[in-house]
């Protein structure tokens, strides 16, 4: 079946008060990650359709996953540790869990300890020992960040935290919804691909520059070229396609009207931290394209 795209572009100014799709609660990720979508859930579930399948070709630290109900998931992200790290706990449950809490204690909380075991978590491959390092560096390092240098080594500083946190309960839920979820490390262009009539797609992308002061391109030690978005556009359209939903997060700005063109455009303003220490804070606007 071939399902034409709208050529109608609609402004549509969302309410802030909206329950998620069937879910009372937001469900918080376990991880700490840049552009994580947990305050836009009740907008997203909004515009989200049913279908049989969703497919998230950046899934991040997977806050859509967590926050709807879908019968099965095709989960997907350019970051290997991320990867790793959601295979082992899917695989591993519990005892993953006992394994990553081990390393949260008083004495891995110092500047010293924090190095040591970077360091050791770029000497290793991928494995179970890597996954529950990569969580702890997440918790313990500077605001959340994931940053790798040219050479794919994790390079983010000591963070300072009085307690990092360790999300017990809520790796406890992600690993009892990850039964309905395939993991893969692979580019969105080739997740895309693996759409099927009746799936629906969500996007979360890195995102174009909001302007040319504000902008965030790189999670893995790849960057998100605007080749790489006018990718993800004539992707959604191939999809659109084969009977596929598709929706889009972005910035909204001249670009991505321009990307996006044709789409069903839903607009709104979210609270921003504009400055490296979190203290700046400016609103800016966003879309959801919805194909
Ligand atoms: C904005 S974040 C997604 C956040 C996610 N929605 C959440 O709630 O945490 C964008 C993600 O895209 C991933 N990414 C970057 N380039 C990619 C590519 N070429 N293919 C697939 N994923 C990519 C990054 O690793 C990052 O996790």
């Amino acid at each position: 079946m071939v399902i034409g795209i709208s050529a109608t572009i609609q402004i549509i100014q969302l309410p802030i008060q909206i329950k998620a799709n069937s879910l009372d609660v937001i469900r918080r990720p376990f991880l700490k990650w840049a552009g994580g979508k947990s305050r836009l859930i009740p907008r997203i579930n909004k515009v989200l359709p049913e279908g049989n399948r969703l497919i998230e070709p950046f899934m991040g630290s997977a806050a859509v996953f967590l926050n709807t109900d879908f019968d099965r998931y095709l989960l997907a992200d350019i970051n290997p540790d991320l990867i790793n790290l959601f295979q082992f706990l899917k695989k591993g449950n519990s005892t993953f869990i006992d394994i990553s809490s081990e390393y949260f204690s008083e004495k891995n909380n110092t500047e010293k300890v924090y190095y040591a075991l970077r360091e050791h978590f770029n000497s290793l491959d991928a494995g179970k020992e890597r996954a529950a390092l990569f969580l702890y560096l997440n918790r313990h390092g500077y605001n959340g960040l994931c940053r790798y240098n040219q050479k794919g080594i994790y390079n983010v500083p000591f963070g300072r935290f009085k307690r990092p946190y360790f999300p017990a309960k809520e790796m406890e839920f992600f690993a009892q919804k990850a039964k309905r979820a395939t993991f893969v490390c692979e580019d969105f262009r080739k997740v895309m691909q693996r759409s099927r009539q009746g799936n629906v797609i969500y996007c979360d992308p890195p995102y174009v520059a909001a302007s040319a002061t504000a902008y965030f391109t790189q999670y893995a030690h790849q960057s998100f070229t605007p080749q790489c978005q006018q990718d993800l556009a004539e992707s959604a359209k191939k999809s659109v396609r084969k009977g596929v939903k598709v929706i889009i997060s972005n910035h909204d700005n001249a670009v991505t009207r321009r990307l996006y063109e044709g789409a069903t455009i839903h607009s709104f303003y979210v609270q921003r931290n504009i400055s490296c220490d979190g203290e700046k804070r400016k609103k800016v606007k966003e879309l959801l394209a919805c194909y």
